[in-house]
Order: C-alpha cells, then structure tokens, then sequence
C-alpha cells in the first residue's frame, strides 16, 4: 500500500474523486495526509469530515520557497509518503522538494500540454478557439506544467461553450483520469524513460 499525501488550495474535487476510489478500494494506496496553503481550502473541510490528517502551511512573508517546501517535507518524512499528489496545489515547488521526490509527484493540468500551461488555461484554449482541450496527469519537473507526461484526456470544444462550461467538461475527465493514474502509480505500472512514462501491462 503507497502512502499518498495531497496537496491542495481550493475545492479539492479531484482530492474527492481520488479518495472515492481509494474509499471503493480500487487504488492501492490511501491518504495518509492532506497539505495546503490556503486555511480556507474546501478540500480541507472534506478531509476533516473524512478524518484524513491535515495541515496548512501558510505562504506568510520572510520564507523562501525553498524553506517553505523544507518544512512540508519535514511533515512528509514523519509519514513516509510515497507519492505526492498536486490536486490543484497553488504554488510552484522548490527544487528540493522536487529531487526528494523525483518521479514521485504527479500534478493535474486542466489542458492538453504542452498546450496552455500555467493558469486558467481552460479559459485561454477556449479563447484561442482550439477544437480540442482536456486535460493531462504528468509527473513534476523544475518547470511549471512540464514534466513528463503519464496520460491525457481528449474535450471536444462546442460551439455554444463558453469558458466555464469547457471548464466543466475538462473537469469531468479529470475525476476520471487522477484516479486512474494514481491507481497505476500505486500498482508501480508508471516507468519514466527521460520524457517517456510508459505504462506497464497488468500482470
Ligand atoms: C483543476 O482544474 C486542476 O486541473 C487544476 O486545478 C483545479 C483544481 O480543482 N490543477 P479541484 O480543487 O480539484 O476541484
């Protein structure tokens, strides 16, 4: 069983679409503990009613990035994660959590990179007028929505949409696509080559 830690800043669905399946036991891992920065995240209200551990670590002035990360990964060490999940996780990492945990922190992104990286990207793919959009579950690099790519998930863009639907559509897919890479992390199915991850077939 992997141990997951979810980082989190707001609503925390895919938080919720992950924990259901780890609930339903089809992913062999479980949440062993929730970090955000926001004191006010949804995702925290959810964890707590779950009793799910969880801290906030506040962004407040006088610390660098990298002495933010060291304290979270000072929580992390006495939990022994596994996996680090970024389920919409507001703040650019540091390096020194990323070379902890190479390999072992997966991010979902809201379209399909290397198309639209950074924020609200629903909103830029659908003024850009892409046919397309989706979203893509990749592993984290030192650059911002550029690690290697695990899976994605193909949106059709609708005439009548506007930036929220889209928004909504992608959001569906995400619930479906988080838990099934994490499903296959927590199997050891994911191998990263340089920017390949292949997926290993079932044994
Ligand atoms: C999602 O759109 C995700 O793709 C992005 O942040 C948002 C998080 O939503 N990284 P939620 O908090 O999981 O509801």
């Amino acid at each position: 069983m992997k141990r997951i830690a979810v980082f989190l800043s707001g609503r925390g669905s895919n938080f919720r679409a992950i924990h259901k399946e780890v609930e339903r036991g089809t992913i062999g891992g479980s949440i062993v503990a929730v970090v955000s920065d926001n004191p006010d995240a949804k995702g925290l209200q959810y964890a707590e009613e779950k009793g799910i551990e969880h801290r906030v670590f506040e962004r407040s002035g006088g610390k660098t990035r990298a002495e933010y990360f060291q304290s979270i990964m000072e929580y992390l060490e006495t939990l022994s994660i596994d996996l680090i999940v970024l389920a919409g996780f507001m703040i650019v990492l540091s390096e020194n959590i990323i070379r902890r945990y190479q390999n072992r922190i997966i991010n979902i992104h809201p379209a399909l990179l290397p198309s639209f990286p950074g924020v609200e990207a629903q909103r830029r793919a659908y003024e850009y007028g892409v046919k397309y959009s989706g979203c893509t579950v990749h592993f984290i690099d030192e650059g911002v929505d550029t690690g290697p790519v695990i899976d994605q998930r193909v949106v059709p863009v609708h005439d009548d949409d506007d930036a929220h639907s889209l928004a909504e559509r992608i959001l569906e897919q995400e619930h479906i696509l988080f838990p099934e890479v994490v499903r296959l992390f927590c199997d050891d199915r994911l191998v990263v080559n340089g920017r390949k991850v292949f997926i290993r077939q079932e044994k």
